[in-house]
């Protein structure tokens, strides 16, 4: 008889699951998952008006880029293998239409014509597709008589700035504001002018988070009160997959779940239903969370960095967006 707990007997070979784990060779033979940079994306951020990239106090190591430096960013990416780089725009003016959005001389436009000129297809550009960092009032859409964000005329602009993304030369439009039927009004919008190459990422289950608070930072976000009138109510998880099926019927070409830590199971479910590419955003307080940790010496950074990561891979997520991308692509 085998011993309690599945012991060695005479019997019965036996069962020792720690022989897999007796070496750094063996261990790396057995990886179930493994991080490439090609799965990474690096979200970053372009301020108008400034003549030297700017630090962001609650995300240390992250900056607010001149289109200079940010060009020379997106160079890092291409050299360290990167699969992509999310656009973010900082605009000196803001007015309650969140008109720079699609301007084309508007910050977000003017960064990703230079992007894309400097990195050609060696890098896929992508576009945050929201006018919250546009806005007078910060949040993601436009208001109502009321005060409330209005989710059709919303529609009217994000087809309109994803038209000024597609003109700009955006290869991939990250659809972040979590409005009813998003995706197919862009998607419409941009068939009907001849962008139908352009790539839909839509941020299917973005849950409302107080881990939002070091990007509020990052794009000098006017938003008094909160997005829990659009976005996801945490305790949810079977709306995520009611999103994840009307996205997909609205032709989303790839889909997203977001933050990415806490939502974990989220991830699962829905890698587990879609055909499509799924990604997940490691925000930026998940980022300043390990960074402030490790700041203070309580745990190892690096290590921290690729556990959250290989985490998020291994919960479903083939993409991840994280501040991380460059410093873990140099660990791989
Ligand atoms: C909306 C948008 C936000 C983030 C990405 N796109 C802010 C929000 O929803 O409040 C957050 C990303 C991060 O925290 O790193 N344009």
């Amino acid at each position: 008889m085998p011993a309690a707990g599945g012991m060695p007997s005479g019997t019965f070979p036996s069962v020792r699951p720690r022989r897999l784990r007796t070496s750094a060779a063996m261990r790396r033979l057995v990886a179930q998952t493994r991080l490439h940079p090609a799965d990474l994306i690096l979200p970053v951020f372009v301020r108008e008006g400034i003549d030297e990239p700017q630090p962001i106090g609650a995300m240390p190591g992250v900056v607010q880029h001149t289109i200079e430096s940010l060009v020379a960013e997106a160079h890092r990416c291409v050299d360290a293998g990167l699969g992509g780089i999310m656009l973010f725009g900082v605009p000196l003016a803001k007015d309650a239409e969140g008109s720079g959005a699609d301007d084309p001389e508007g910050i977000l436009n003017v960064a990703t014509r230079a992007v894309v000129d400097a990195v050609g297809d060696r890098l896929v550009v992508m576009t945050d597709l929201c006018l919250d960092e546009f806005t007078s009032h910060g949040h993601c859409g436009v208001l109502d008589a009321a005060g409330r964000v209005d989710n059709d005329a919303t529609l009217q602009r994000y087809a309109a700035m994803g038209l000024a993304q597609a003109h700009a030369g955006a290869h991939v439009l990250g659809l972040s504001g979590m409005m009813d039927g998003q995706v197919g009004h862009v998607r419409a919008a941009l068939d009907a002018e001849g962008f139908q190459d352009v790539v839909i990422l839509a941020y299917t289950a973005k849950y409302t988070s107080g881990l939002y608070g070091p990007f509020r930072e990052a794009v000098a976000s006017s938003l008094v009160g909160d997005r829990a009138a659009y976005q996801q109510d945490p305790p949810n998880a079977t709306e995520a997959l009611r999103e994840l099926a009307q996205d997909l019927a609205e032709g989303a070409d790839i889909i997203m779940v977001k933050p990415a830590g806490p939502h974990l199971d989220i991830v699962a479910a829905v890698a587990a239903a879609s055909p499509v590419p799924v990604a997940a955003y490691q925000i930026s307080g998940e980022y300043s969370q390990i960074i402030a940790a490790a700041d203070r010496g309580w745990i190892d950074r690096d290590r921290v960095m690729l556990e959250s990561l290989i985490g998020i891979r291994r919960a479903g997520a083939q993409l991840i967006l994280t501040y991380f991308a460059l410093d873990a692509a140099a660990l791989l």
